[in-house]
């Protein structure tokens, strides 16, 4: 009965056993999954439209090369995340249209503009270091088809963060202009990219993800250890290091103030400079795209029917 399969199953997941599509877990790990991955999957597509925003801009053909091999890895990401959710019985189409809809999210950082080509190397420094720094320990997520999806999404986002690095790095090595732009982008990007990791734990009950081991870390957790990291980072590019960030000998951790949660849950419901802008260029581009899904699959038919003959 459930309560039995229930017990068997968290007992794997101590265990630190892979749970695997076909085998039994509760309808809410499922739907925690699906949420997630969906979520997940989302992110990544919608993440595309910021920096695409930038390919004809790029300035020199080596930035334009990197980005555009950067902006096909997430199409890589998302489409390979949509295939691990749907081994959890919901169709990719439905996914979709959940986000169409508005009824799926996607990460919050995604609806800030992009408005000079240091915000493209900021992306990949910050948004990109944030996404590695979530998605290192997906690696060990108790659901097989996430956790192995990840190993090879995390190797590619380290070729990302990396790359934005090195952008910031030329940059604050030019004209003035050039490091007042990387400070800017610095200024208005990093408090968003900690809202990547989510609410603070002092909202959250006792998590079951955690419990479930889809999440090994809170989020406070985790968005200290970015913070940490990204700290020196910054003060390595030169940049003025934002007020109330300072590092705490006795914890030996950088302490930094509260963040703006109303804009945060703002920026979730929807309200966010660029959420309309997102979703409209999503629907635009599933509606222009039918026709070409419609003749792939009438030259599949037609296939079938040779095939037949
Ligand atoms: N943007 C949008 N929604 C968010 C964000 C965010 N930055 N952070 C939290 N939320 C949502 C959660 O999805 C959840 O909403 P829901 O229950 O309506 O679906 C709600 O806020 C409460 O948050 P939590 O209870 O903390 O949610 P959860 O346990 O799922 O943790 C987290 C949130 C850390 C983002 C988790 O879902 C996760 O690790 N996701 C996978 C990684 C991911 O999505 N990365 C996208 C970043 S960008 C990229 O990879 C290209």
């Amino acid at each position: 009965d459930d309560a039995e399969n229930e017990a068997q199953f968290q007992a794997r997941i101590d265990a630190e056993e892979f749970i695997e599509p076909k085998d039994w877990m509760p309808e809410g790990y499922r739907k925690t999954l699906v949420r997630q991955m969906s979520q997940h999957a989302h992110s990544e597509i919608v993440g595309m439209l910021p920096e695409g925003n930038w390919v004809t801009r790029a300035p020199t053909l080596k930035r334009k090369m990197i980005l555009v091999a950067k902006i096909q890895d997430e199409a890589g990401h998302g489409l390979y995340i949509y295939s691990g959710a749907e081994t959890l019985g919901t169709s990719r189409e439905q996914m979709v249209d959940d986000l169409h809809s508005g009824k799926a999210k996607y990460s919050t950082i995604f609806n800030y503009p992009t408005m000079t080509w240091a915000d493209v190397g900021a992306v990949g420094w910050l948004v990109d270091g944030a996404a590695i720094t979530n998605q290192i320990p997906l690696c060990r997520c108790s659901y097989g088809p996430y956790a192995r999806a990840m190993i090879r999404v995390c190797k590619e986002e380290s070729f990302h963060q990396r790359q934005g690095y090195e952008s910031l790095l030329a940059m604050v090595k030019g004209t003035d202009a050039q490091k007042k732009m990387v400070q800017d982008a610095f200024d208005r990007l990093f408090w968003p990219s900690l809202m990547m990791f989510g609410p603070p734990d002092s909202d959250q009950p006792p998590s079951q993800n955690m419990k479930w081991k889809i999440k090994r870390f809170t989020n406070d957790e985790l968005r200290q250890r970015f913070v940490d990291a990204t700290i020196p980072q910054a003060e390595f590019l030169g940049l003025k290091i934002p007020e109330g960030v300072v590092w705490n000998e006795d914890t030996n951790h950088y302490d930094f103030p509260e963040l703006d949660w109303d804009e945060f849950w703002a920026v979730v419901k929807g309200d966010g400079v660029c959420n309309d802008d997102r979703l409209n260029s999503r629907r635009k581009a599933i509606d222009e795209g039918a026709w070409v899904r419609e003749a792939a699959e009438a030259y599949a038919e037609k296939q079938k029917i040779q095939q037949a003959a």
